[in-house]
């Protein structure tokens, strides 16, 4: 039997060589040794997102992005979150076992609500719940996620405990986290001291999974460089040369040292060109795939569908042991 992961991203129009690197290469890597269930959390977006066609439209990119870069929908469960009903009503219960105490601890809220707390939706303030509640409906027992995550998943820890003490000792398993690799951090390719980024002004500071051979070519000969002689790790220095370093390493699947090693003498336009070389390569066959399931959307409903039925063969069961463990009568007729 192989371990069972959950992990979710948001539908967010935008991803980028950052989200590909850090992440969903690591998803589809695991695939291999795991049962995964991959979510698109279209309910976690509404905190934030209130139009409708750009969910619409945003839910359907990150799915055609997550099976271009190797999200295989014969191995793992592939679906859009409030498909399956189970995650808000597991949350509800959870909201129940979860208190307020805890969720005041949580920095994400903090900062996205911002000065304004008063203003800011409860779904905000409940975020992190329904996190867990998508990854207990599952009983997972491992979730894949960046730093960024690592209290919320914490908190899915403290909240499965919570629920196993009041209701049903052992019931939901606590999830671990799976802190994917921090050397895959991408910083902008026009400042090596900011993370690559979808909310930065300049198109030409990221590289887009929607970006074509020649648009990924120009932006690597154009990101900024430095004076130095030769390439070298150096964060405090030269972020820049360290950034395009990693980046180069990352999509060669080669240690980083090594890398370095070999480009130690290299001029920094000449390791650009390369570095533009080797990423066309590797990424122009993803946005090539991606164009081409963007274009025919009815296959990727399908498959959508299709996940969905699946993830919700593995919740509901779930969700009927913990209706039956909170004493909810059960509609039945004699
Ligand atoms: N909050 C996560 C993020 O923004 C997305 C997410 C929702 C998630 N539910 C999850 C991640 C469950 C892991 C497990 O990245």
């Amino acid at each position: 039997m192989k371990g069972r992961i959950f992990s979710g991203v948001q539908p967010t129009h935008g991803l980028h060589l950052g989200n590909y690197l850090g992440a969903i290469r690591n998803w589809a890597e695991l695939q291999a040794a795991y049962d995964c269930i991959y979510c698109i959390v279209d309910l976690h977006a509404l905190t934030t997102v209130h139009d409708p066609r750009a969910m619409h439209a945003n839910t359907r990119e990150v799915a055609a992005a997550l099976l271009a870069c190797g999200i295989d929908p014969r191995r793992s469960v592939l679906f859009v979150q409030s498909n399956v009903f189970a995650h808000a009503e597991l949350a509800w219960i959870l909201n129940c076992v979860t208190p307020l105490g805890w969720l005041n601890r949580m920095t994400q809220f903090k900062e996205k609500a911002g000065k304004n707390r008063e203003n800011a939706a409860l779904g905000l303030y409940a975020y992190p719940v329904l996190q867990a509640a998508d990854i207990l409906a599952y009983k997972a027992e491992y979730v894949p996620v960046g730093e960024d995550q690592k209290q919320h998943l914490e908190l899915s820890r403290d909240i499965a405990s919570a629920f196993n003490r009041a209701f049903a000792e052992d019931f939901f398993p606590l999830p671990a986290p799976l802190i994917l690799d921090a050397t895959a951090r991408i910083m902008s390719l026009r400042d090596g001291t900011k993370k690559m980024s979808k909310s930065e002004a300049s198109d030409m500071s990221r590289i887009n999974l929607t970006d074509d051979a020649e648009a990924i070519s120009l932006k690597f000969q154009k990101a900024k460089s430095d004076s130095f002689e030769g390439l070298a790790i150096d964060e405090a220095s030269r972020p820049e040369a360290t950034n395009l370093l990693r980046i180069y390493a990352a999509l060669a699947e080669r240690p980083l040292a090594e890398v370095a090693a070999d480009h130690a003498g290299t001029q920094f336009s000449a390791f650009k060109r390369e570095l533009a070389d080797l990423a066309v390569a590797k990424l122009a066959p993803l946005n090539a795939e991606m164009r081409r399931l963007m274009a025919d959307p009815a296959q990727i409903d399908a498959i959508l569908a299709d996940g969905a039925e699946r993830a919700a063969a593995i919740a509901l069961p779930v969700l009927e042991e913990v209706r039956a463990a909170c004493g909810f009568l059960r509609p039945t007729r004699g």
